[in-house]
Formats: structure tokens, C-alpha cells, sequence
């Protein structure tokens, strides 16, 4: 691929603000001095791969800025595969690009320790100005699209694919934040969702300094009664209030957290108005009430759909509509 990327966008959209930031305020000689660095950064940035970018004299101060940021993922850490394999799949350059953003607004000091890898993301503890937070990074690229890439690059026929790529990622992202607010609107149990740039989330942290809480699936809850009842509620609300379909809604996908459970994993989450939303709301139920009969409740299928539909939600108080 040539020299003309996304950054080209990229690098106009940051120069326009960064001229516009300076025209409405003093900026202090460091200041100046900082963003003249990052802007060289910026403009310096081309197509070289890998990490080795990172070595170059022309990055290397702003990546020395996030460097101590991240040093708890960067090999250090009490977690075997945290390795240099991990950090190149996961820290490509644009995803620095979207740390070190969210490292300057304040929303991430520190990347702390790595929580969970998955085919599509590594979520990381991380430290924020008011706590700790969860630091959902999703992939860029899968291992298939790499291996595919190196055929289409350079081939002009299939310009700007590695581009759309990315843009779906970035969508994706967006759309389990958003999702998460809706849901978090209507008083339903997620993570808080907290800000986003790009691939990265930024979401509550759930779990104890050290570890995060487990999922449901690997806990042996002693009442599944209560626990049974809340999911199936937030089932409910989540259909007829927010209107939304989970659409992933396993016992994998469920935290337990502080003795109670709390939904994540949302970005493949629909509006009611999806074509396939009803068969995604079956499955849902489907999932949750198979769990409660293997927790030795006595749980009908039938019934439980048709609780989700008809539960009274009147005490909820009325939101607008997003
Ligand atoms: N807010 C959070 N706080 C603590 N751990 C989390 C949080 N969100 C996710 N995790 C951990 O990361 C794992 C993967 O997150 P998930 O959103 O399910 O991603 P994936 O799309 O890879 O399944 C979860 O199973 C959980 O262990
Ligand atoms: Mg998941």
C-alpha cells in the first residue's frame, strides 16, 4: 500500500484541531513544544509494519510518554502470555495511536495487567483518574484477514479493503458503547461504559484489585432463584423498554460480581426492529433457562417467553426514546 492511508485523513483532522485548540487558548511553551513533537509523529507516520516503528527516533518520544503507562503489559507482568507476541497482535500502531489519545484526555494512566484474550479482543485492567477501569482492545486485524492482506496489498483493485476493515472494527466498537448506554439508561446491570476511541472501550472495572469477578459459568451460585428472576427481568426490560436483543446471553457472558450478575459482551447486541431479533430473543431465554434448571431450578421455556413479552415493567419510569 502507498503512502496514502487513513492517516492522511487522520493527520488533516488532528492539524485542524490542534490549529483551532491554539487559537482559543495560550498554549505554555511545553505545550507548544509537546504538540509540535506529537504533530511530527503524526506526520511522519507512513506504512512501515510491526513494531519496529516504535524503535525510530521519530515515535519514540511520544511512545516514551505512554511507555510507563504500559509497562504492566509489556512482559513484566505476573501473566505468562504476556509476551512480545501478545503485545504485537494487540498494540499495533494505530491502537498506541488510540491509548495514547485516551492517555492524554485522562480516561487511562495506566494499563495494568492483561484480564482476558478472545478471538475478537484482550480486555486489560487498567487505571483511570477516578479508578480502576476495564480496557476492551479489539483486534484490528483476525489471523485470517492477515494472511489475506499480504495477497490484496499493493494489488490496486482492492484499495482502501484494509481500510473498510478497519472502519467496521471501529463501528463495532462504537456500537457496544452505545449499546452499553442504552442498556445502562434503563437501569439495567452492565459495566459502566466510560469513553471510546477507535478499537478501544473503556468501561467500570468489575472485580477486586487483583482478579476480575468470575463469570457465571464459573460459579456455583447457592440461590439460583433470585439470580434467575433478575436475568429474566433484565430480559424483559431490555425487550420491551430499551428495545434491544442481547443476542449473546450465556452464562460466558454474564459476570458475577459482588454476589449479583452483571451483562457484558453487548456489541452484538440488536435493536427490536432486526429481522432476526425474535429468534435472537428465543435463544437468549433459551440459554438463560437452561441454566437455571442445570442450577435445579424447574424452569418452562414456554412460560419464561412468555414472561419476557407480557412482565409488568409499568413501575419503570419512562425514558426517551434515543
Ligand atoms: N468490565 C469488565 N470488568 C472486568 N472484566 C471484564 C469486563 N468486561 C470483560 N471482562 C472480562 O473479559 C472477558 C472477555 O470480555 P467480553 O466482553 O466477553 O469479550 P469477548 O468478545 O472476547 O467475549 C470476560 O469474560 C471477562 O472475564
Ligand atoms: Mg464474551
Amino acid at each position: 500500500m502507498g503512502r496514502h492511508t487513513e492517516w492522511d485523513d487522520e493527520l488533516s483532522k488532528d492539524t485542524k484541531q490542534r490549529r483551532n485548540n491554539r487559537k482559543k487558548r495560550h498554549v505554555g511553551a511545553d505545550q507548544a513544544y509537546m504538540d509540535g513533537e506529537s504533530s511530527e509523529f503524526i506526520k511522519s507516520l507512513d506504512s512501515s509494519k510491526g513494531t519496529s516503528w516504535m524503535a525510530e527516533k521519530k515515535y519514540k518520544r511520544m511512545f516514551t510518554e505512554i511507555e510507563e503507562g504500559l509497562s504492566g503489559v509489556m512482559g513484566d507482568g505476573p501473566f505468562e502470555w504476556v509476551d512480545r507476541r501478545v503485545f504485537d497482535a494487540v498494540f499495533d500502531r494505530l491502537t498506541l495511536m488510540s491509548l495514547y489519545k485516551l492517555m492524554k484526555s485522562g480516561m487511562i494512566d495506566t494499563l495494568d495487567f492483561p484480564i482476558a484474550r478472545g478471538k475478537e479482543a484482550h480486555v486489560f485492567h487498567g487505571t483511570g483518574e477516578s479508578g480502576p477501569v476495564a480496557v476492551k482492545i479489539f483486534h484490528t486485524s483476525n489471523a485470517v484477514f492477515k494472511n489475506l492482506i499480504q495477497y490484496i496489498e499493493g494489488d490496486p483493485r482492492f484499495g482502501g479493503l484494509k481500510r473498510r476493515h478497519r472502519d467496521l472494527v471501529d463501528i463495532w466498537v462504537r456500537k457496544e458503547f452505545r449499546n452499553l448506554s442504552r442498556l445502562e439508561k434503563w437501569g439495567l446491570a452492565v459495566p459502566k461504559p466510560l469513553g471510546v476511541h477507535k478499537n478501544v472501550l473503556v468501561m467500570e472495572y468489575l472485580g477486586t484489585p487483583n482478579a476480575p469477578s468470575p463469570r457465571l459459568r464459573d460459579v456455583k451460585v447457592i440461590e439460583p432463584e433470585p439470580v434467575y428472576d433478575e436475568l429474566l427481568e433484565f430480559l424483559a426490560v431490555a425487550w420491551q423498554k430499551a428495545k434491544m436483543v442481547h443476542g449473546d446471553f450465556s452464562p460466558y457472558n454474564i459476570m458475577w460480581h459482588d454476589d449479583r450478575p452483571v451483562v457484558i459482551d453487548v456489541g452484538q447486541a440488536v435493536v427490536q426492529s432486526h429481522p432476526r431479533s425474535k429468534e435472537f430473543l428465543v435463544r437468549d431465554v433459551t440459554r438463560l433457562v437452561e441454566w437455571a434448571n442445570k442450577s435445579g431450578l424447574d424452569v418452562e421455556l414456554a412460560e419464561a417467553i412468555y414472561d419476557v413479552l407480557e412482565m409488568d415493567l409499568s413501575h419503570l419510569e419512562t425514558k426517551e426514546e434515543e
